[in-house]
């Protein structure tokens, strides 16, 4: 067990596993992509250890770029608007795979990728080393998955809990 703030995890997924995870994903994205030179846009700052993990797992000519995703509340009653930070490589023409470190209710991605959409890639895909399909509110499609995972809270492999808990080398889940 371990204390993060006022909360206690458990130990949930080990290091090892993850990176047999991460093995097997770059094995379907070499299969996918070797040969197009496909950027990866990371999204901070949760994926930074998947994203170096993943990245270093790639044995093909590919690019990686980081973002910040910037939230704010737009004109229209719909509300949210989720704009990218630091997006400064053209996505026009280009295959991009972005990488989450996970996806909860889905409501950042179904704001962010169409503004993704917009630059024309030749194909954008979803990569996320965690998804919580039970708190799934907003669907998108998600195409390379590392783990589905119970609808509970985790920290640790760069997920933070109130910004705590990211330099923890596996990942817990909040204790019952
Ligand atoms: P969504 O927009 O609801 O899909 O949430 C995505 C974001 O919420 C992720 O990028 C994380 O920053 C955060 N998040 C969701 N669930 C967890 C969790 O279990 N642990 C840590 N962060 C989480």
């Amino acid at each position: 067990m371990i204390q993060v703030l006022d909360k206690t995890f458990e130990p949930y997924i080990s290091r090892d596993e993850i990176q047999t995870q991460i093995d097997r994903l770059a094995e379907e994205l070499t299969q996918d992509f070797a040969g197009k030179n496909p950027l990866f846009v990371a999204v901070l700052n949760g994926s930074f250890m998947f994203a170096s993990d993943l990245f270093k797992a790639i044995k093909f000519n590919a690019e990686i770029c980081f973002i910040k995703l910037a939230s704010y509340k737009g004109t229209k009653s719909s509300g949210q608007v989720v704009s990218a930070i630091g997006l400064d490589i053209s996505l026009k023409d280009r295959h991009v795979i972005v990488i989450e470190d996970i996806v909860d209710t889905g409501r950042t991605l179904t704001h962010f990728l169409p503004e993704l959409e917009n630059q024309q890639p030749a194909s954008l895909k979803m990569c996320v080393l965690l998804h919580k399909p039970d708190a799934m509110v907003f669907p998108v499609q998600l195409d390379y998955i590392g783990f589905t995972i119970p609808n509970r809270f985790v920290v640790g492999y760069g997920l933070d809990y109130d910004g705590y808990g990211r330099n923890i080398p596996d990942i817990y889940q909040l204790a019952e």
